[in-house]
């Protein structure tokens, strides 16, 4: 299932806000339409964000815009993962016109995640039960995934594993787009509300955590709401914490507390699948992401391999 196709001259993506119910497409026929499309979550996950963000470079530059500013506008339509600023830098600083840089990097998002499925599932042993939280899938990317291609591999490597989503509130990404992406490919899976993880891995029904990122430094990382709270459980409780991530989302000049936390609208929180939960005129905090420090964090998984925590500062000085 590929979240994104280019075709006839636009870009054409799962509109991700009507899974698990209908299976829609969203049609972008110019670079705002993309922007539209990023900030609505139409699309979300760091690759898939940055992807799509390259397709709307060509269409600015198949419309003749300013693409200085095409780029600009792009950048800031989700501030937290380093994905999107990465893949407009990409296509700017490119010599190949801007369509085959953009398809170039569509593929190299399906065979990273591919390599980092093969790598991540050396440390998933048989019968393990993996906790993940938010959506790192196919929809978060091109296709096939992150800390959901680590688990793929590991099924068809018939492990025997089983996973456990976080229903990943406000949104319902753990809920509404992983839960339905494993169930696509009959992996065994079960959903948590959030507030479970917690007592999961104390009463040692959780193996391991994997989960996604959006911005991976040499002093940790940001992802979804909610990782921290994961993080600190795993780490009480003695389950390894694994971060899979293409080398794509690494930030290599910034601290980890120099990310910008996207605030997302109160709406988000206030109302649950149409109802609202709270009275009229509740003051309402939503950041849409949190850090998790490096301490932590077991290793993170990429498609050259796995980083060990111990190792993290040291793979940080070679890659400068
Ligand atoms: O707000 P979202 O749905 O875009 O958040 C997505 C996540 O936090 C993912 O875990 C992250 O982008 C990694 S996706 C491979």
């Amino acid at each position: 299932m590929k979240t994104m196709k280019w075709k006839d001259n636009k870009l054409v993506l799962i509109d991700q806000r009507k899974l698990p119910d209908d299976l829609i497409f969203f049609t972008c026929d110019n670079y705002e339409d993309v922007i539209f499309a990023i900030k609505e979550m139409v699309v979300r996950g760091a690759p898939a964000i940055g992807v799509a963000a390259a397709f709307g470079m060509v269409l600015g530059n198949n419309a003749g815009e300013d693409m200085n500013i095409v780029a600009k506008e792009l950048k800031s339509s989700r501030p937290t993962a380093i994905n999107l600023s990465w893949a407009v830098d990409r296509i700017l600083n490119s010599n190949k016109p801007p369509l085959d840089e953009a398809i170039a990097m569509y593929k190299e998002d399906i065979d990273t995640n591919l390599a980092i499925g093969r790598n991540g599932a050396e440390i998933i042993e048989k019968n393990d039960t993996i906790l993940t939280h938010c959506n790192a899938g196919a929809l978060a990317c091109v296709d096939y995934g992150t800390a959901l291609g680590v688990i793929r591999t590991a099924h068809h490597q018939n492990k025997n594993i089983k996973v456990i989503c976080d229903e990943t509130r406000p949104l319902g990404q753990g809920a509404r787009l992983s839960v339905w992406e494993m169930q696509q490919e009959n992996i065994p899976v079960k959903l948590i509300p959030d507030v479970a993880a917690g007592y999961l891995m104390q009463t040692l029904k959780i193996n391991k955590v994997i989960i996604g990122a959006d911005r991976v430094c040499n002093d940790g990382i940001a992802n979804k709401i909610g990782s921290l709270m994961v993080a600190l459980s795993a780490k009480r409780f003695h389950v390894p914490f694994y971060v899979a991530a293409p080398l794509s989302t690494f930030d290599l000049k910034n601290s980890i507390y120099d990310t910008e936390i996207e605030e997302r609208t109160p709406e988000e929180v206030i109302y649950y699948g149409g109802c609202r939960i709270a009275p009229i005129g509740t003051e309402i905090i939503n950041p849409a992401f949190d850090i998790v420090p490096d301490d932590l964090i077991t290793g993170i998984i990429t498609e050259k391999g796995i980083i060990h925590f111990d190792k993290f500062k040291e793979f940080f000085l070679n890659m400068k």
